[in-house]
């Protein structure tokens, strides 16, 4: 468990902006989000998670902030066991739903998870591929999330990130999320020590990539934060 003695140091303006960064992710704030339409997202798969994982040999998957369920029930339905987990209650409802009609739900569980009370998802070094798109986090929190969602990777398996890159801010695609909340592939491997003498992990992809994406305002070129990662031994 981490510990959060700094979340009840009230009375400097830096703790107040993270206590908002953190109110943000909570089962509370999504809930309210998920229960005021019927769909948030698409129900699409992400374009990064059907171009890494198209050509993996299907195994057990872990969805981190899963939402409502497009990347899981794609991976289901390429043949992985799946598990999505995320923090909002409404999302996991809608999952199951989803995963109901399109007949993949005896491939798919569904579970509670907060990462700001507890980094690390389920289980300790069993999933042959766990994946977490668009989870973007204060930075204080970011080490101990990412490595708690890295620890249910299998060895030999695979750990990928998705992410908005700070870059969409610059360029006007997107609002700022918050103080640094956008990341880019290094965030990722310096959280994890890739590189460091005795990290077990192999880059297999660590890259920027545009595309473009449908926003109210027309089509917009964003850029992501894409990192593949395969856990050694
Ligand atoms: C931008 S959405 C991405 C959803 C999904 N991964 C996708 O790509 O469509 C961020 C997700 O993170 C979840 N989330 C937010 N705070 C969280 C927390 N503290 N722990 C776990 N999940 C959280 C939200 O409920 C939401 O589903």
């Amino acid at each position: 468990m981490r510990h959060h003695d700094h979340r009840h140091d009230h009375g400097h303006s830096h703790d107040e902006g993270l206590e908002t960064l953190r109110q943000a992710l909570s089962a509370e704030a999504w809930n309210e989000r998920y229960s005021g339409s019927d769909r948030v997202w698409s129900g699409k798969p992400n374009q990064r998670l059907v171009e890494q994982a198209k050509d993996l040999d299907p195994g057990t998957a872990l969805d981190v902030a899963c939402g409502e369920g497009g990347d899981a029930i794609w991976l289901a339905r390429q043949g992985w066991e799946v598990t999505a987990v995320d923090v909002s209650e409404v999302a996991l409802e809608k999952v199951a739903i989803h995963a109901e009609e399109a007949g993949v739900s005896r491939h798919l569980r569904i579970g509670l998870y907060d990462a700001l009370s507890d980094p690390r998802p389920a289980g300790h070094r069993t999933f042959d591929l766990v994946t977490v798109s668009f989870l973007h986090v204060p930075i204080p929190d970011f080490n101990d999330i990412y490595r708690g969602i890295a620890e249910a990777v299998a060895p030999g398996g695979r750990l990928l990130v998705t992410a908005h890159h700070p870059h969409d801010v610059e360029s006007g695609a997107r609002h700022s999320h918050g103080d640094g909340l956008l990341f880019e592939p290094e965030r990722v491997l310096e959280a994890l020590g890739v590189g460091t003498d005795d990290s077990p992990w192999v880059i297999e992809v660590a890259e920027t990539q545009d595309r473009e994406q449908a926003m109210p305002e027309g089509p917009m070129k964003v850029r992501d934060t894409v990192v593949r990662l395969r856990r050694e031994g």
